[in-house]
């Protein structure tokens, strides 16, 4: 890398716990490089239970913002001045500006990410086709259903191991909101548009998912937010079944080019192949 630090260089990063495989530093400093901006972009691993600590401490700009990850999304909008509305749907941010005056704001773009990945690896799909299944109920089920609730879609499906969950995030979507308990998964994909994976199972000591996918249209498009393998075995029953996929390496790089326009204040700079950085760098684990 032949960039020099400055006196004027602008320091952004992620937060999270872990972050070492974080591939944000990666895509963010490509993008820095082939802009010819002036900027870094580092990552931090506050301790699990010491988040505010360190996001209180940059007040005043010490550093220009954040990309907020696992387990921190939601403290992070909690201590916020202010947020946008997408963050307050989601209740949780994955992006802090740190404001000269003091202030923090809070956006969140992973629903950006999400609805952007869809466009990008499913040309035409319509959010507003028809129902949308979302498995799981916790933060990454949230923002993903409030994403689509927003895009339009005219019902969206949530399906939980733990069914009160369901109907916790469901009930928080007002009519748009259905709920099922995964053993009713069947009667949830029927006629789905999309389905996609915000569960942790596939994460370390988060078991296997239980769901087939047999039950959903042929149409369907099966997205998995985990990209770890990039093909998780639930985007590799989809493809056995001949499904359209979607994969959350996208969604990644999705969220992240609103994030770099906030930090550096232009736009991730096109023709850099972050896709092909990121694949690298999982293979290489
Ligand atoms: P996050 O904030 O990343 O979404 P979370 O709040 O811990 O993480 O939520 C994890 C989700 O994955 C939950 O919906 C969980 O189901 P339960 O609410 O029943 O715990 C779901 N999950 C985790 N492992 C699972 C498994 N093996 N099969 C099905 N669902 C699983």
């Amino acid at each position: 890398m032949s960039r020099k630090i400055t006196g004027a260089t602008v320091v952004a990063g992620v937060a999270g716990h872990p972050v070492t495989h974080s591939l944000s530093p990666l895509i963010h400093n490509a993008w820095l490089e082939a802009a010819g901006v002036d900027g870094i972009y580092v990552a931090f691993s506050p301790p699990a239970d010491g988040f505010s600590r360190f996001a209180e401490g940059l007040r005043g700009g010490a550093i220009r913002g954040l990309n907020v990850t696992l387990p921190f999304k939601e403290t992070a909008l909690s201590l916020a001045d202010g947020c946008t509305a997408r963050a307050d749907a989601a209740e949780a941010a994955n992006l802090l500006l740190f404001e000269p005056d003091g202030r923090i704001t809070a956006d969140n773009t992973d629903g950006l990410g999400l609805l952007g990945a869809f466009a990008a690896q499913v040309p035409g799909f319509d959010p507003k086709a028809g129902p949308v299944v979302i498995l799981g109920a916790g933060g990454a089920a949230r923002g993903a259903a409030t994403a689509f609730k927003a895009a339009g879609a005219p019902q969206v499906r949530i399906v939980n191991r733990t069914r009160a969950k369901a109907e916790f995030v469901s009930g928080s979507l007002g009519d748009t909101g259905r709920a099922y308990g995964l053993d009713h998964a069947d009667a949830a994909l029927d006629g789905a548009i999309a389905v996609i994976n915000a569960t942790s199972a596939g994460l370390t000591n988060g078991g296997r998912l239980d769901v087939s996918l047999a039950a959903s249209p042929e149409t369907a498009v099966v997205m998995d937010m985990l990209y770890k393998p990039l093909e998780t075995p639930f985007l590799a029953d989809a493809k056995a079944l001949g499904r359209r996929t979607v994969d959350g390496l996208e969604m990644l790089i999705r969220q992240a080019e609103p994030s770099f326009e906030a930090f550096y204040g232009v736009r991730a700079p096109a023709g850099v192949d972050v896709r092909g950085l990121a694949l690298a760098a999982l293979g290489a684990g």
